[in-house]
């Protein structure tokens, strides 16, 4: 089973220049205690947007050229998809905008957190996606440095 985790404005806003658009301590934890211990893909670009690999998960790249310091590279995502989309394990898809992309349609759960802010020079967007289609739970609301934002968890009906 594959589940999308992602920070995003009001507009989709997923990053600019490579790098986040938000820097929210509460959410880096978020998605630190929700993905540790489990498979993580993303695409290359946020790859190299990393500073290292992600520690206690194994790192998935997805790149038409082997990725040698990842854990695996997988250049066929197609075959991935087939091949993980049934299993009961939680596999997270971790960015950016061209993976979650190729992912929605197969994904199972959706972990957004819900910035209410805009960023009018992002680059980078989730993809839109038919929210009638999903049930919706908030997980929990924060704020910090003048941002307030929502933990929501939209699971596919
Ligand atoms: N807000 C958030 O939660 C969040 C999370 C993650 C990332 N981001 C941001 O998102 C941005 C990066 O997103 P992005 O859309 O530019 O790039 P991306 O999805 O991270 O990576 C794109 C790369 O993935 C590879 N790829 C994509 N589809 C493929 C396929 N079907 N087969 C093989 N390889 C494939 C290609 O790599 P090759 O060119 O090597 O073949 C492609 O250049 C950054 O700004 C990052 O900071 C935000």
């Amino acid at each position: 089973m594959f589940s999308i985790i992602a920070a995003i404005g009001k507009n989709n806003e997923l990053g600019k220049n490579g790098g986040l658009v938000f820097n929210i301590k509460e959410d880096m934890k978020f998605f630190k205690d929700t993905t540790t211990g489990h498979k993580v893909v993303m695409g290359y670009r946020t790859w190299k947007s990393l500073p290292k690999k992600l520690p206690d998960r194994e790192n998935f790249v997805v790149s038409y050229e082997e990725v040698k310091e990842a854990d695996h590279t997988i250049t066929n995502l197609d075959n991935f998809i087939d091949q993980n989309k049934d299993t009961d394990e939680e596999i997270f898809i971790i960015g950016g905008g061209m993976v979650y992309t190729a992912f929605l349609d197969h994904a199972k759960n959706l972990y957004l957190t819900e910035i209410d802010a805009t960023v009018p020079d992002a680059d980078t967007f989730f993809p839109e996606f038919d929210k009638s289609n999903y049930n919706k739970t908030i997980i929990k609301k924060g704020s910090e440095n003048g941002l307030t934002y929502t933990f929501a968890k939209y699971i596919k009906k």
